[in-house]
């Protein structure tokens, strides 16, 4: 059946919008919160050479090497495994340290992405074990890894990815979940309180999508800025990466994403009152530190828009702009915190006239080198 923007009027537009039903698509026949079980079958037929495992290396590019960077964060995490992430157009080329009992997890929506997947030949020659993430189902990638995991996301039309990026990060906390259960690195208590949190995530980015309001308005003070920056901190650090991202393919504006505390070694020499920087300052281990860069930028006149959570007061008190988002755990939090700005991202490139679904110069996927 063809599918349809319906009352959207760009397919991202509608993919964003989808997300609450994608993650809970996602989550489906894997997480019983009733039971507290995840079950996942391609982790449960190898379960031995995840508990094993000393490191786990992690190969995607775009979008989904940032989904990558945030597994990396959850699996060292909850697994205590060391994580290494690589852009599969760097891998495939440099002879990397991967052999047997290794393994390397490639992630990739279309599952056709031409790096990826020579990556992930080069990984089977070298004789690690291949774990795949891909959203399209019978992919290159999906057939030839060793066992794998698809995103459940349905197909995405919009170049730039959205409700492929959150479905990557659910299945990489499934993951991440699983195999700390299986080696007894987070107790009961905390996976079972992870998994009821995983199970309250599709109404909480429903509830998220309620900010595009306030973002509208907020786009429409920045529309005409050449450059943005993002910052954000631990898991969080990558979702400034995508955040920027998805605000440069599709609007063309110069954006960058660096983990807060870098600032100070270099790109703080860019703010002036011209600079709109984002802030994920949401109220958790980093809070404090968050705070302490936000009075940097603002003391050389930058303009701070902040996702805060709700109920928050100091960042309040400090940003130009806040938008607000509900609690969650740390580590789920990506899942929630770049909704606003995906949103973004989409309201500035509609306000500039863009074609949002098909940015120049960019295709879908990237089938040749
Ligand atoms: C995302 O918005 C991009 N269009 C792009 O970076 C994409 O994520 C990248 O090309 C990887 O694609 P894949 O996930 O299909 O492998």
């Amino acid at each position: 059946k063809e599918i349809e923007k319906g009352k959207y009027k760009y397919f991202m537009l509608k993919e964003i919008y989808e997300q609450p039903k994608t993650i809970l698509d996602t989550l489906r026949g894997r997480l019983l919160i009733p039971e507290k079980i995840i079950y996942i079958d391609g982790i449960e037929s190898n379960k031995d050479i995840f508990i094993n495992a000393k490191c786990i290396t992690i190969v995607a590019c775009g979008t989904s090497w940032h989904a990558s960077l945030i597994g990396e964060y959850l699996l060292e995490e909850l697994t205590r495994i060391r994580v290494e992430v690589e852009y599969a157009s760097e891998f495939r080329y440099r002879n990397p340290i991967v052999g047997k009992k290794d393994i390397v997890i490639v992630i990739s929506q279309s599952g056709e992405t031409a790096d990826t997947l020579a990556a992930l030949k080069l990984a089977k020659k070298k004789g690690a074990f291949v774990f795949g993430i891909c959203n399209v189902v019978g992919s290159s990638i999906a057939r030839n890894v060793d066992a794998g995991a698809y995103t459940h996301a349905g197909p995405e039309i919009s170049v730039a990815s959205t409700k492929a990026f959150t479905a990557q990060i659910t299945v990489l906390v499934l993951l991440a979940l699983i195999i700390g259960k299986y080696r007894s690195t987070i107790n009961d208590r905390c996976y079972e309180f992870l998994c009821k949190e995983l199970g309250s995530i599709p109404g909480k980015v429903d509830y998220a999508l309620k900010t595009d309001d306030t973002i509208k308005k907020i786009s429409q003070v920045y529309h005409n800025a050449n450059h943005f920056l993002y910052l954000g901190r631990g898991i969080n650090f990558p979702v400034a990466l995508e955040g920027a991202l998805k605000l440069k393919e599709i609007s063309y504006i110069h954006a960058e994403g660096y983990p807060a505390a870098e600032m100070k070694h270099g790109p703080i020499a860019l703010v002036d009152e011209n600079m709109p920087v984002f802030v994920i300052a949401t109220k958790k281990g980093y809070y404090n530190k968050i705070i302490g860069n936000i009075q940097e930028i603002k003391a050389r006149k930058g303009k701070i828009i902040a996702i805060v959570n709700e109920g928050d007061i100091q960042v309040n008190m400090l940003a130009d702009h806040v938008i607000k988002i509900p609690n969650i755990s740390e580590i789920l939090s990506p899942l929630i915190t770049v909704i606003p700005l995906q949103l973004f991202a989409y309201q500035i490139a509609y306000i500039r006239g863009k074609n949002v679904d098909q940015p120049r110069n960019l295709a879908k996927s990237v089938t040749v080198e």
